[in-house]
């Protein structure tokens, strides 16, 4: 872990060309081996997440507590619960282990990019049509450590990428 952060802290995030993440409240793809890279990488980690994000999901993820950032004080079942920051987020996170993952969506790889340790992106080679993109993120403080291209049974393109940070500010 690097700078201030109590964990090392992860963005996770799948992209089209143009940085689009969501339509409609959902992915605009179905991408099982993106699926399961999600999978492999959270799992047993604890996972900060967006409101949205989180009713988008199709039920609590097995195995990864989930931190929902709402300005509201939201009535969650363990091992889902309801922070008012990041900050508070991570402090919780802490008490899961030493990584953490921001899983999404805009609104929260926003507020994290400046703290993030370690971006994993998969980057799909089309456009899709959507309503929610990454946000811009200074490239030239990271390093792409990892990448790998592959292509899924659903015809899709795609790539796997690992960005390291270079430096922290704080
Ligand atoms: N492609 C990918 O990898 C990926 C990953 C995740 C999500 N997505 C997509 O992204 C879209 C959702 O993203 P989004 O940006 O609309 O929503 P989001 O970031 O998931 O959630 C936004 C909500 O988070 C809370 N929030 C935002 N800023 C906050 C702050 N500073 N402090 C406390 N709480 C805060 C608010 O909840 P309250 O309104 O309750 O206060 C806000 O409405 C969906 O389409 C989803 O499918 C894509």
């Amino acid at each position: 872990m690097t700078g201030k952060n109590p964990v090392q802290l992860c963005i996770i995030a799948a992209m089209d060309i143009h940085g689009l993440i969501g339509q409609n409240n959902q992915l605009p793809w179905h991408l099982p081996e993106d699926l399961r890279h999600f999978k492999a990488l959270t799992m047993g980690c604890p996972m900060i997440m967006g409101h949205r994000t989180f009713q988008s999901l199709p039920g609590l993820l097995p195995g990864r507590p989930h931190l929902v950032l709402s300005r509201h004080q939201l009535i969650l079942q363990a091992p889902a619960y309801s922070h008012p920051n990041l900050e508070q987020a991570l402090s919780h996170a802490a008490q899961f282990g030493d990584r953490a993952f921001v899983i999404g969506g805009a609104q929260i790889y926003a507020l994290a990019l400046s703290r993030a340790d370690r971006l994993y992106l998969t980057r799909i080679e089309q456009a899709y049509c959507g309503d929610t993109w990454f946000p811009k993120w200074p490239e030239e403080d990271f390093a792409c450590i990892e990448s790998m291209s592959s292509n899924s049974t659903t015809g899709i393109h795609f790539r796997f990428e690992t960005w390291q940070r270079l430096k922290h500010d704080f």
